[in-house]
């Protein structure tokens, strides 16, 4: 493995000031007043300011996008924009619907029913990596409309999915793929390129979802390469705030039977009146990562900024990887460190997201994560008693993990602060 990829790349001690100066809360916790470095990004991610502000001054304001003031006019032009970050900015897509809704689980929800209810098929095909929000939709509908179920295993030393395994179970009556995008508990990225396009040679017209929540924080995801007919994501995790989960649908997708106003297009999506303050908040997100694509390359255009900043937080993410595995001159990393273990642990830096799952001899995860929040960490554990990681640990073979997931914003120094406190409750736990 060409050891300069693996590395990644840090941003500059300038704009890393200016990158943390733009989120809120990245130091000190918000209700307890103390310094805490906070690595459960996952479950949420720090915000930004520009979001959060935006947000607040575009929800105080109380007129209807769809009438004809002055002010509901701006309105329906933040909206408007926010609609065009999301669909030709984040998704990169030249056509196909927003879909709108409180989560990003109701999201895949609907789009995982109009499918299986709509489009021929006798079978459906997922993964057992899946978030219950993509496998429970199948399982629901798939059982409603006597399709059958067929799950792809996962591959226990990467902790993703490998092709072959989704490919072996596609056929011609194949009527969904549903595959996750990057792991919530590896943090592996699936090679979805390839899923599609050999699933593809199976089936050409095959419909495929893809879970893209934990994946779109750290990457820019492409539809114009991908060619799926749905992706999702869910703003809280990506900077901004809670309250919405937003959905790329293809153009055949869109136009299958859903719920909907009967007077509106066939593929319209939104079903009542999304707040406005979301599309404003999204908009400052992706402001935001072009700001950080601007540092890197000089174009007007949208979309290759968003690429490149994207493109520069998944390369300083990569390095705060490879940083918190291997150590420094200063603290050994986690693959060395004695009584710690790193689970699904792979070379390839490239194909994994900034997202770990690891262990301390002796000490179970949630009491870890509790050891951890004394010491001013904030991790969570994954456990294979919780619905939300009991498929996928047990595909694993493992009973449950604690999930580091720092943030671009973090730095080395944090890095080596919170292998310090693992060195600590590692020597506690399993002295030698
Ligand atoms: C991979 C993945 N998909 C879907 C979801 C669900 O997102 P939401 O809470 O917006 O429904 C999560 C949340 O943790 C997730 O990690």
């Amino acid at each position: 493995m060409d050891d300069k990829k693996n590395r990644g790349e840090l941003f500059d001690e300038k704009l890393m000031k200016q990158i943390r100066e733009r989120f809120l809360h990245v130091e000190e916790d918000p209700v307890l007043k103390e310094k805490r470095l906070f690595f459960d990004n996952a479950g949420g991610s720090i915000r930004l300011k520009a979001a959060n502000e935006a947000f607040k001054k575009v929800d105080e304001m109380p007129d209807c996008p769809e009438h004809s003031n002055k002010s509901a006019l701006e309105l329906a032009a933040i909206q408007a924009k926010g609609t065009e970050d999301v669909l030709r900015v984040v998704f990169n897509a030249k056509t196909g619907s927003l879909v709108t809704s409180l989560t990003a689980s109701m999201a895949i929800f609907e789009m995982t029913r109009a499918i299986i209810e709509n489009v021929p098929g006798t079978n459906v095909v997922t993964t057992k990596l899946e978030h219950p929000s993509a496998y429970d939709a199948i399982v629901l509908n798939a059982q409603r409309c006597g399709k059958e179920i067929r799950v792809a295993d996962t591959n226990k030393r990467t902790g993703g999915v490998d092709v072959e395994a989704i490919t072996k179970l596609i056929d011609m009556n194949t009527c969904l793929l549903s595959v996750i995008y990057a792991s919530n508990i590896s943090g592996a990225v699936n090679d979805m390129e390839k899923i599609v396009k050999e699933a593809r040679k199976i089936k050409p017209d095959l419909y495929i979802l893809c879970d893209s929540v934990q994946h779109v924080p750290h990457k820019a995801v492409d539809i114009d390469k991908l060619h799926v007919d749905g992706l999702n994501f869910a703003p809280y995790k990506f900077f901004g705030p809670r309250g919405m989960g937003f959905g790329y649908l293809s153009e055949r997708a869109a136009k299958l039977p859903h719920n909907k106003l009967l007077a509106k297009p066939s593929d319209v999506w939104e079903l009542g009146s999304p707040a406005p303050a979301h599309f404003a908040a999204i908009t400052e997100v992706v402001n935001y990562v072009c700001w950080i694509g601007g540092h890197f390359v000089k174009t007007e255009d949208r979309r290759k900024l968003y690429e490149e900043g994207m493109n520069r937080i998944n390369l300083h993410e990569r390095a705060l990887l490879h940083h918190v595995l291997n150590g420094s001159d200063k603290v050994e990393g986690l693959r060395k460190m004695k009584g710690v273990k790193v689970f699904l642990d792979y070379e390839d830096l490239s194909t994994r997201d900034l997202i770990i799952a690891m262990g301390i001899d002796n000490l179970d995860p949630k009491k870890a994560v509790a050891e951890y929040e004394k010491e001013g960490v904030v991790a969570f554990e994954r456990v294979s008693t919780s619905i939300y990681s009991a498929r996928m640990l047990n595909s694993f073979e493992i009973e449950g993990c604690i999930r580091v997931s720092p943030l671009h914003c973090n730095t080395v120094d944090e890095m080596d602060r919170f292998l310090m406190v693992t060195k600590k409750l590692a020597d506690k736990y399993s002295p030698r």
